[in-house]
Order: structure tokens, then C-alpha cells, then sequence
């Protein structure tokens, strides 16, 4: 069987590789980048930093700073619009999948026209205007994929798009910025990134290619997420974390997501639960279903991950997953959706709308076992209770 590899041409991962930023532009032949972002980055100087940095080698930017999170076919709009404005000839995506992912519908849509929707999976998408990412959160990999989620403002569906025109043309991954996220952002972030490179591995779609990136990218979450979280300023576990969240970008762009990220946009795109949050709020409960359709694959995670030895049986080291998945989110603090404050009947009368656009989304196909509707809305009314 053939598998397919798309990754970005160009790519800087380390401390500081952020200033070589115009060298990368020079190396691509781009000129004149519109900066994409959100107001975080304006108050805390990054922003300003990157201008500087271009100006000093003769680059001149605009900069587009009102991606919102979660972002939105208007959004989209909005940043379209500005790069539009003044003949610029590429993006720049700074800040995590929510500015990586708006520069990259963006991209797409002032290049080719259309809507949002008319991107949504199944659809092709080509290449547009070249974008550089530049991620500071740890989790996404969007850096590295060929994915960008847009939620629809008609019909509030986070619409997931897949295809070559999403994919970067170059990323700046460098951990330095990624010091000063608050615990909760380094836990959500990271167990997106550990569901990515876990949902890679199991995924239908698995490949030779994937595989020891998706092996490696969960070994280093399991290692480092919980010192990333409790001592926030060790450079050695945000380091390993930045580097995982690009290889389980790279793996999932290659391999695709599963069950847990479909299952996931729904409560995202209806309850505003942060993306890696509601990831994590699936985890346990959709490995559980799982399990038993993939035990040898899902026994190599957790040999990978230490949580079971070479002697265990593949059975029993899919128990010590589960347990250990369980663990972590309650080490990590992550609510349930009552917990959450997720109002009870709104979402039981969502459970059919949520299950259906779960499975549209085709990412629950990769998975070892596929969900009917009806196993899909059971597993949604398991999370509440
Ligand atoms: N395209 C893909 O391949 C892909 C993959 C997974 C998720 N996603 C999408 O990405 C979005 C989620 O992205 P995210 O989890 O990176 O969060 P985010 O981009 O939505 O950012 C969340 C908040 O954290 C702030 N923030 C970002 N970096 C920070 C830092 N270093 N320090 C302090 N605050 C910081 C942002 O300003 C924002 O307010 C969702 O829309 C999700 O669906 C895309
Ligand atoms: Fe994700």
C-alpha cells in the first residue's frame, strides 16, 4: 500500500529560532507577510518583537491581531479582508491553532475565493497563498498539518478541512514561547497533543512513516506534561513538549485523527470548552470503547509510554492505559462536562445533532472500532454521568 507524506518545506525548531524568521522569508522569496494573531500577543509584546525583527532586515509587515479563539468563518472573513488590503504575498500564523488556523483558511480563501464551507471535508482543497506558523501553545501541531477547524457562524458547526492548501509552508517552532502559558493552557494543549499522536497510532490510516513519530510524541507527553504543568518554567519539559506537539501534528496531518477529535469539535464548537479540554474530558472513556478493536496497537502506546513493560500481555497493558488516562486527567484537573458547567438539558437535546456531526466530520471512520449514532450519543451521555 502507498502512503502519502505532506510537510512543510521549511522548518526552524529550537530556542530562539523564532529571529530567523526573514532568513526563512528570504529562503521562500517572500517579501511582504501580513502577521496573524490575537489580541494576547498585542499586550504582551510579541507582536511588536517580530515587527522589529523584520524591519531590521529590511521586511516591511501588516499585522491582522483580532483572531478569536475557536475561530470563525467571520473571523476568517475579517482576516481575508485585511490581507486583501495591501498586496501582501504571505501570512505569518503566530500564536496557537486558533491564529495558525485562521492564517491558514485565510490563505486558502483569499487565494481561491468561495466560503468556508465549500472547504469542509470531503473537499479538495490546492494551494493558496503560502503561510509561515509559528505556534505558541504546545498542542495543536497545526504547524505541521494539513488540517485548519473553522466553526461555521450559521450553523455553529466546527467544520474540520483538510487538504494541501492548509498545509504551512514553513514553521518556526520554537519553545521559548511557550514559558509563560498558565497551567490549565499547558495541560489542555498537551493532552490535545497526546490524543493526537495516540489517535495517529491507532487510526486506520496508520502508516511506517507515522508510527515511531506518533511513538515519540506520546513518550515525551507522558514524560514531561506533568512537569511542564506544576514547574512552568522548566525549559527541559516545555522543549520536549513543543517538539512532541509538532511530531504528533505531523503524525495525525499524515494518518488522521479518530474518534476522540471528533467527538471533541462538537462540544467545542456548541459549549465553547477549550479544543484540548474537551479532548481530554473523551480520552479514558473513548480508549475504553476502543480498545478491544486494536489491543496489539493500543499495548504499543502504553509499552511506549512506560506504563506497561514488554512481559505484560497485550490485554493487560491496555488495562494499565486505561487507568493510566484516567490518572492523568485527574491529575491534570480536568472536569467533567457537569463539572464544566454545561447545562444538562441543552446538552441531552444536542446528543443527536452532536453524535451526527461526530460522524460527518469522517475522522470516527479511522478509528479501530466505528461508532453507529447510537454508540456515539452513549458515549456522550457517559462523560455526564
Ligand atoms: N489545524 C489543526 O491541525 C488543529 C489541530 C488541533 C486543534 N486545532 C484547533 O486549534 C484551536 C485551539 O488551539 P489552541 O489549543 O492552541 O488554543 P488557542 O489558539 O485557541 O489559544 C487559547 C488562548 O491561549 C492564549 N495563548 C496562546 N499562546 C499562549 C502563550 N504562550 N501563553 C499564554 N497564552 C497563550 C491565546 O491568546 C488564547 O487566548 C481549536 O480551534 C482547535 O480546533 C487545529
Ligand atoms: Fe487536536
Amino acid at each position: 500500500m502507498t502512503s502519502s507524506l505532506h510537510l512543510p518545506s521549511v522548518s526552524r525548531i529550537g530556542g530562539n529560532s523564532l529571529s530567523e524568521l526573514p532568513t526563512v522569508l528570504a529562503e521562500l522569496s517572500l517579501t511582504r507577510p501580513l502577521l496573524v494573531s490575537d489580541p494576547f500577543f498585542v499586550a504582551n509584546g510579541l507582536l511588536d518583537r517580530i515587527t522589529r525583527c523584520l524591519h531590521s532586515a529590511g521586511i516591511s509587515n501588516g499585522t491582522f491581531s483580532d483572531c478569536v479563539p475557536d475561530p470563525t468563518t467571520d473571523s476568517v472573513k475579517a482576516c481575508v479582508q485585511a490581507f486583501k488590503q495591501s498586496g501582501y504575498d504571505c501570512l505569518i500564523g503566530v500564536g496557537g491553532g486558533s491564529s495558525m488556523d485562521t492564517a491558514k483558511a485565510a490563505a486558502v480563501q483569499a487565494f481561491h475565493g468561495g466560503a468556508m464551507r465549500d472547504y469542509k471535508v470531503p473537499a479538495t482543497v490546492p494551494r493558496g497563498y503560502p503561510v509561515i506558523a509559528i505556534p505558541t501553545t504546545a498542542g495543536t501541531g497545526s504547524e505541521a498539518t494539513r488540517a485548519t477547524v473553522i466553526t461555521d457562524t450559521e450553523t455553529q458547526e466546527k467544520m474540520l478541512c483538510m487538504g494541501l492548501g492548509f498545509l504551512p509552508t514553513a514553521a518556526i517552532v520554537d519553545f521559548e514561547l511557550t514559558m509563560q502559558k498558565p497551567f490549565r493552557l499547558t495541560a489542555d494543549t498537551g493532552i490535545d497533543t497526546l490524543c493526537h499522536a495516540l489517535e495517529a497510532y491507532v487510526s486506520r490510516k496508520a502508516n511506517a512513516f507515522t508510527d515511531p513519530i506518533a511513538l515519540a510524541s506520546m513518550r515525551s507527553v507522558w514524560q514531561h506534561l506533568p512537569q511542564a504543568c506544576h514547574e512552568p518554567e522548566n525549559r527541559a519539559a516545555r522543549e520536549a513538549m513543543m517538539l512532541a506537539a509538532y511530531q504528533g501534528g505531523m503524525a495525525f496531518s499524515n494518518a488522521s485523527v479518530t474518534l476522540i477529535h471528533g467527538m471533541s469539535r462538537p462540544i467545542g464548537a456548541l459549549y465553547h470548552v477549550p479544543h484540548g479540554l474537551s479532548n481530554a474530558m473523551l480520552l479514558p472513556t473513548v480508549t475504553e470503547f476502543s480498545v478491544s478493536a486494536a489491543e496489539p496497537r493500543y499495548a504499543d502506546c502504553a509499552r511506549a509510554m512506560g506504563i506497561a513493560t514488554a512481559t505484560d500481555t497485550d490485554r493487560a497493558a491496555c488495562h494499565r492505559l486505561i487507568d493510566a488516562l484516567h490518572q492523568l486527567c485527574s491529575e491534570l484537573q480536568v472536569p467533567n462536562p457537569r463539572a464544566y458547567g454545561i447545562d444538562q438539558q441543552h446538552f441531552e437535546a444536542s446528543l443527536q445533532t452532536m453524535a451526527e456531526q461526530a460522524l460527518a466530520s469522517g475522522s470516527p471512520a479511522n478509528n479501530p472500532r466505528v461508532p453507529t449514532v447510537q454508540e456515539v450519543i452513549g458515549l456522550y451521555q457517559s462523560l455526564w454521568y
